[in-house]
């Protein structure tokens, strides 16, 4: 159970021990409060209670100097820990779970990662392509192009129902609404990731979602092999690039 749900996970940034002592600072405020007030409840209760059947209280009609404080100290208490962040520094290489902080809906709690921490020297050598087996991002890309059977529907000669995505990179397309939008790497990342979000005009939408069955890496793998499509021949008909006068 600790190593599934560690009360205190293992630092490795210059941020966790800040995090650790927050979580300690609203953990004693927390009990410091709930210990304050269960023993004024038990002494107020001694203290006032009845003691005759025909008992009346002492009227009270408020203090402002005491309503002051109960809004004036709660405010300095969550400033503090509101102010106790920093910048994120990561200190020790590995792969770290992370879990969504924001209570955002459903499925919330699967939300989760990795974060991989790397050397400055590893994380070039990633950058370029060359960690993990000496693939280059654009052969793991026209792989990937493949085993994903994007190939099955994107044929290069644009038969078929979808575009081929010859000459993409960098060319305006034309969408569904009329718009056109210029595609760069990120209007290529969402077109995997949701591809509902902007039809190509005259394709049906019928391109499945690969969120979540793509690595980091597998998109920018993805990403690098379109890009080097740009140069080759776009076909007449079966591409989703707006013609040249097309702007309507
Ligand atoms: C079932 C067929 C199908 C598969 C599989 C498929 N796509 Fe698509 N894709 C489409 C269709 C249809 C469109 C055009 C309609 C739209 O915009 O959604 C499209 C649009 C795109 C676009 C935008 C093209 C443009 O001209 O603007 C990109 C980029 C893209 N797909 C990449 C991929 C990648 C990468 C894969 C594999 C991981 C893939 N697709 C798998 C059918 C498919």
């Amino acid at each position: 159970m600790q190593s599934q749900l560690p009360i205190y996970p293992e630092q490795a940034s210059n941020f966790a021990p800040n995090v650790d002592s927050l979580m300690l600072f609203i953990t004693a405020i927390c009990l410091f409060f709930a210990v304050a007030v269960t023993v004024a409840i038990v002494i107020f209760f001694f203290k006032f209670h009845r003691k005759a059947p025909n008992d009346v209280g002492v009227p009270i009609h408020g203090d402002s100097r005491l309503e002051a404080a109960w809004m004036i100290i709660p405010l300095i208490l969550a400033m503090a820990m509101f102010s106790w962040g920093a910048v994120v520094r990561p200190t020790k290489p590995g792969r770290y779970h992370f879990f969504c902080s924001q209570y955002c809906g459903t499925n919330h709690a699967l939300m989760g990662g990795w974060v991989t921490v790397m050397e400055p020297s590893d994380y070039a050598a990633w950058l370029s392509g060359s960690s993990g087996g000496s693939t280059n991002p654009l052969v793991a890309g026209e792989k990937l192009f493949a085993e994903k059977a994007c190939i099955t529907c994107h044929v290069p000669d644009g038969s078929g129902r979808s575009p081929s995505l010859n000459g993409l990179y960098g060319a305006k397309v034309l969408l569904a609404d009329g718009s056109t939008v210029t595609a760069d790497e990120s209007y290529i990342r969402e077109s995997i990731l949701q591809p509902n979000a902007k039809i190509v005009a005259g394709y049906p939408p019928l391109m499945p979602t690969f969120q979540g069955q793509l690595t980091e890496e597998q998109i920018l793998a993805l990403t690098a092999y379109i890009k080097s499509l740009q140069s080759l021949p776009v076909p007449a008909k079966g591409s989703g690039i707006a013609p040249p006068t097309g702007n309507k």
